[in-house]
């Protein structure tokens, strides 16, 4: 339960979950801890009661809205006047400052919008009835590791905003995407978690990434087809550049002593010729988890600027960097970077909702913004969904302290992982990533034919992404996901080692 005092009295939360009703409970008590105010912001019968202890005054909160806003907006307005109703005698002036309120309040927000995640309390059979690809693409036994979804629960803002609407049938049409505000959002948070200023004028807001990467592909440098790609790399970016028209030009990473894949700069200089326009970068990067440091990315922004590049900054996993590493955005290198560097993110991949198809767009120029809407008109690229929309803005303004649960728990799945393949299975090579619930498995000393992971998939019944789809360079790889909890993840690593014994 979350507490925390202010002067003589103390707040706490309380999360209640009943057959016919959930919610936060928030309790105003004295120093006796006798409880002055309750707000129960329950889904169907939210409440206030003023002194419950003594005469019980019950009030209904306003019906149909954010009752949790309402509270907040209430108390802070309102808390010496509704004090005093409950009998408690304040001094005046009170014994706390209105800023000491304001943070309190705050911190009262996070924890009612954020009941405890319930990350280790995966059950197998609800997992398989999933929609979504991870789950329904194999038969039921086999256990999925492969595409990057993950197996927990959503984080309770977007729940609650996907369950309202569905009862309140409230699926019209988005209002102008410039309207709901997510530009905006989309530039506080970039301000407060990696302090990148953007400019809200300069978002658009597209239905996934990967959409993104084509039309960047379509619109950048047509004249000069050479695309950059770093293998392995997600595989979408090797389709966008082949099915764009573009030449694939392969700077593959390469193994540092660190045992973490590294840019290969001085290649690059000379793999880039005057008909190459374009970079494609993955960072945070899918399939390894790299996250690249400031310096390599000051040197690759130089290559860039000396070779006059566009440059596509695929950066959908920044919001799941583990202690140790920190997210760079591309774009926040230098201005003159920025001015020729699209950024592609949403809240898709680190709160887990890909389904659905909310994604954001950022140009460092209004020039590079005209191209790509030139490039492809808005209504060819198809409506945003009301809900993806939504989604994303409970996810990026409410659903944080969800997040840091989910990072705590992947950041011990990929040591407990670390751990079980060095049992069980000591000569695959593990690339422990610094950012993602993906790693990136180097099964060379296995000889695994045809690939290892059609031999997992056979032999063990469980699935990884086989590394050839990430270049034609990795038939012996394979990406594992470890997004889940760590019972599964324990069976997953079962599975891979029955696989070697069907040999
Ligand atoms: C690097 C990267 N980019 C893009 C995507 C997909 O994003 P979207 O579903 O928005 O196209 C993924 C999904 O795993 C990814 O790993």
């Amino acid at each position: 339960m979350w507490r925390r005092s202010l002067g003589s009295i103390q707040f706490s939360v309380e999360h209640r979950c009943s057959s016919d009703d959930r919610g936060p409970s928030l309790c105003v008590s004295d120093a006796a801890n006798h409880v002055l105010l309750r707000f129960d912001c329950l889904y169907r019968n939210p409440a206030y009661h003023v002194d419950p202890k003594g005469l019980d005054e019950h009030h209904s909160l306003p019906p149909l809205a954010d009752n949790i806003a309402w509270t907040l907006a209430e108390l802070e307005r309102n808390l010496a006047h509704s004090l005093s109703r409950a009998g408690f005698d304040l001094e005046d002036p009170p014994d706390w400052s209105a800023a000491q309120l304001t943070q309190v309040l705050v911190e009262a927000e996070a924890a009612m919008r954020n009941p405890p995640a319930g990350l280790q309390e995966l059950e197998l059979d609800l997992l398989a009835a999933r929609h979504g690809e991870k789950w329904s693409t194999y038969p039921e036994d086999i256990l999925p590791a492969w595409v990057a979804e993950m197996d927990f629960p959503l984080a309770e803002p977007i729940r609650l905003v996907l369950q309202r609407a569905a009862d309140r049938g409230d699926l019209g049409y988005p209002i102008s995407l410039r309207a709901t505000g997510l530009p905006e959002v989309f530039a506080q948070r970039m301000q407060a978690r990696f302090d990148w200023g953007v400019e809200p004028s300069r978002t658009e807001i597209l239905s996934d990434v990967v959409q993104g990467m084509y039309i960047a592909c379509v619109a950048y440098a047509p004249e000069r087809p050479g695309a950059v790609v770093q293998t392995p790399i997600y595989p979408p970016f090797l389709g966008a550049v082949k099915e764009t028209g573009r030449r694939l030009i392969d700077n593959a990473l390469v193994v540092g002593e660190d045992r973490r894949l590294h840019f290969d700069l001085e290649r690059l200089r000379h793999q880039v010729d005057e008909h190459t326009g374009m970079l494609l970068l993955c960072n945070p990067h899918n399939p390894s988890g790299r996250v690249y440091r400031r310096d390599e990315l000051e040197v690759m922004a130089e290559i860039v600027l000396e070779r006059d590049l566009f440059v596509v900054s695929d950066e959908i996993h920044g919001d799941l960097v583990y202690d140790g590493a920190r997210h760079i955005p591309f774009a926040s290198i230098s201005p003159e970077v920025a001015a020729r560097t699209v950024t592609l993110t949403s809240a898709t991949k680190a709160f887990n909702i890909p389904g659905l198809r909310c994604a954001v767009a950022h140009f460092g120029s209004a020039e590079l913004q005209k191209r790509f809407n030139e490039a492809v008109p808005r209504h060819a690229r198809g409506g945003i969904g009301l809900l993806g929309i939504h989604a994303t803005l409970a996810a990026w303004q409410h659903s944080q302290p969800w997040l840091d649960e989910v990072l705590a728990q992947l950041d011990a799945n990929r040591s407990l992982l670390g751990e079980l393949l060095a049992k069980e299975l000591p000569e695959l090579g593990y690339f422990r990533p610094e950012a993602t619930y993906l790693a990136w498995l180097d099964c060379r000393a296995l000889d695994l034919e045809p690939t290892p992971a059609t031999r997992f998939l056979r032999g063990g019944k469980v699935a990884l992404s086989d590394g050839r789809h990430f270049g034609a360079a990795y038939g012996n790889f394979a990406r594992i996901n470890f997004a889940t909890s760590g019972a599964i993840l324990t069976q997953v690593v079962e599975r891979m080692k029955s696989a070697l014994a069907s040999r």
